[in-house]
């Protein structure tokens, strides 16, 4: 019987137990789920980094896959002693969710709504907002998530240019990569949405220097992590008008303190950590299809490339 050691909080778990069983049972995986084993026995961790979930992996010797339910693992994927199989939560349900927030958020940057809410005087002025196919949305980002949003975004007309490190070709999307392609999509963006990973080769890639190359007035949507920018540089950018508007979900401190700026810039929207989030009846077919792909011997779904860092 193989033994799936669920790691992901005691919090975590009445949410997951249901869905995880049945995903267990239509793959034909009979396993011994469970909250505490010994660690030697663990064939499989189901793993999130936050709460009561073991940071030192040594005595997992017999674990073939920490499967990590969340899709971004910069928490994990530094910790040394996690040598196992490592894959991150690709999940439809994740996915939709985010495609729905930045479609939302893009939106309402478009169409300009936070000035039209805050005009409600009786003035009767109307100005007529452009259509998406006169706006350009850069992508940084052309993953799981970052795909999806970018294609998401060109079926309601915007032009959506998107940015990788390696190069692609996706339908919708005009693709760039490298520090060159870098340049070429920030200089043509109304819109930016950020969604990379947390590593050493994209903390502060939003800075002084970036920030400058964008079209006067854009603004900024980062669901992405809070490392991806240098907030000092964004403030300073708001408050110059180079950038109009920033709609921020992620922090490099978390819960972002009180005290932090954004909270009180007029032109800062703060939400906590909400953008997209794992979806226990979707994801468990994931994991479920893992487990799978493990005990088969088969190639693992959405396995972390260590030396990238995502
Ligand atoms: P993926 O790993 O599927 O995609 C990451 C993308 O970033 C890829 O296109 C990758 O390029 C690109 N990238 C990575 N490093 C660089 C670099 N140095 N230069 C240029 N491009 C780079 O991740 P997801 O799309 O699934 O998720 C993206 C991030 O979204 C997660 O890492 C997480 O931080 C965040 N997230 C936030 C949530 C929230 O609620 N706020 C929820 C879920 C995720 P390439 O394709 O060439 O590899
Ligand atoms: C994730 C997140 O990475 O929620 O899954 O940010």
């Amino acid at each position: 019987m193989t033994t799936i050691l669920f790691a992901a909080g005691d919090r975590n778990w009445p949410a997951w137990e249901g869905p995880l069983r049945e995903a267990l049972a239509e793959a034909g995986i009979e396993a011994n789920l469970t909250q505490r084993c010994d660690p030697a026995e663990a064939d499989a961790l189901i793993y999130a980094p936050k709460g009561d979930t073991p940071k030192d992996f040594t005595p997992f010797i017999n674990c073939r896959l920490v499967q990590s339910l969340w899709a971004g693992v910069e928490q994990i994927v530094t910790i040394p002693t996690l040598t196992q199989p490592l894959c991150r939560m690709v999940d439809p349900g994740l996915t939709q969710g985010m495609v729905e927030y930045v479609a939302g958020h893009v939106l309402r940057a478009h169409l300009g709504l936070d000035a039209i809410m805050n005009a409600q005087d009786g003035t009767w002025a109307p100005v007529i907002p452009p259509l998406a196919s006169q706006r350009r949305v850069a992508m940084l980002g052309l993953g799981a998530l970052g795909a999806a949003c970018g294609q998401a975004l060109a079926a309601l007309g915007f032009n959506v240019l998107g940015w990788s490190r390696s190069e692609k070709s996706l339908d919708a999307i005009t693709c760039y990569h490298g520090k060159a392609g870098l340049r070429a999509v920030l200089e043509q963006a109304n819109i930016v949405v950020t969604l990379l990973p947390a590593t050493a080769a994209t903390e502060n890639l939003l800075n002084a220097e970036t920030l400058a190359l964008l079209p006067r007035g854009a603004s900024i949507i980062n669901p992405g992590r809070g490392t991806l920018i240098d907030d000092d540089a964004l403030l300073a950018a708001l408050d110059t008008g180079q950038i109009a508007q920033a709609t921020l979900d992620v922090f490099r401190t978390e819960p972002l303190p009180p005290a932090h700026p954004y909270w009180a810039h007029p032109r800062v929207t703060v939400t906590p950590h909400i953008a997209a989030d794992t979806r226990p009846v979707t994801a468990a077919r994931v994991v479920a299809e893992n487990l799978r792909r493990m005990l088969a011997n088969e190639p693992l779904l959405n396995r972390v490339d260590r030396d990238a860092g995502y």
